[in-house]
């Protein structure tokens, strides 16, 4: 009698346990992201691997790493569950647009007008679930080249030509100062003055401080960075109280709220870009997904709102 497949290659479960773990270097961030217990992927790790006769990974002081075996695996796994996929994308056009999971990886600043964006779609699709992840760019790069969700939203995008990207809302980073500011008085202020300001800066890694970077490097001023801090609303509070100047997304503003801040009219400001809407070109784009283009490009609502929180 032929021997079921599983029995040498594990499950299904096992493969997506697998692809977890790969992904994220250690077996607690993948039982925390799968909602499962640790002893649980171990287990499941270890059945994979006596199914396969070979170990997966090996240990690289607190990192794992795949062996050459594990990352054969992981390819096929990678074919495996797009397969799967395909076939879910199959069945739910034959159900007519109805239901399925939309997965979306956001960088940090646009966690501030996403969930407006999807509260209205999912008001028009309300049988959909929505897996969103939030992170700063280089995270959110990297779940890209991964295709792991249906679209990844930056206003930096990578550029590579595996991507699509689809523009649907503008960007404004605009300088901003404590409202009692001396800056603040002034009707114009140069960009070299500006700069030479105690400034507090988002992370590396962040699509807001690479675009900062990259304006300055072209207007040849380097900013008097003082403070590095990894969250919109710390450098918000900061700026508050008092420590430094800052240039953050507007959305952080409109959204997000700016009592105690004020918006500098400096030279060269704001830096204007636009939010992307981005996908692996090799993923089969879902019927949810595909809605969900067509809805964001269409629907200026978001700049509406944005208007009138202005
Ligand atoms: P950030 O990215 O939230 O990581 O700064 C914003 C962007 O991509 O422009």
């Amino acid at each position: 009698m032929k021997t079921r497949l599983h029995a040498h290659i594990g499950t299904l479960r096992q493969l997506e346990i697998l692809l977890a773990v790969a992904h994220h270097g250690s077996v607690t961030a993948a039982a925390k992201a799968l909602h499962l217990t640790q002893p649980t992927v171990s287990m499941q790790l270890k059945k994979l691997s006596e199914a396969i006769g070979s170990p997966l990974f090996y240990q690289v002081g607190r990192d794992l790493k795949l062996t050459e075996v594990g990352e054969v695996t992981t390819e096929s796994a990678r074919e495996v569950l797009l397969c799967f996929e395909r076939l879910d994308m199959k069945l739910t056009k034959l159900r007519g647009l109805t239901s399925g999971t939309l997965r979306l990886a956001v960088v940090t600043t646009a966690k501030y007008f996403m969930p407006h964006l999807l509260g209205d779609f999912c008001r028009q699709f309300p049988d959909i679930d929505v897996d969103m992840t939030i992170g700063n760019r280089a995270q959110i790069v990297k779940r890209l080249a991964e295709g792991e969700d249906d679209f990844c939203v930056f206003s930096h995008p990578p550029t590579n030509d595996d991507y699509q990207l689809a523009e649907f809302l503008p960007n404004r980073l605009v300088a901003i100062a404590h409202q009692e500011h001396p800056l603040c008085q002034r009707k114009r202020i140069s960009l070299k003055e500006f700069a030479s300001q105690p400034y507090i800066m988002r992370e590396n890694g962040s699509g807001t401080r690479y675009a900062i970077e990259q304006h300055m490097t072209r207007h040849n001023c380097e900013l008097n960075v003082r403070m590095t801090i990894e969250s919109n609303e710390a450098i918000k509070h900061m700026v508050m109280s008092g420590m430094g100047v800052s240039i953050l997304s507007e959305h952080t503003l409109t959204f997000g709220g700016s009592a105690g801040l004020s918006i500098l009219n400096v030279g060269k400001l704001p830096i204007k870009t636009n939010w992307y809407l981005v996908s692996l070109k090799s993923r089969p784009a879902s019927p949810i997904a595909t809605a969900l283009l067509e809805f964001a490009q269409k629907n200026n609502r978001l700049q509406l709102l944005e208007d009138l929180e202005r």
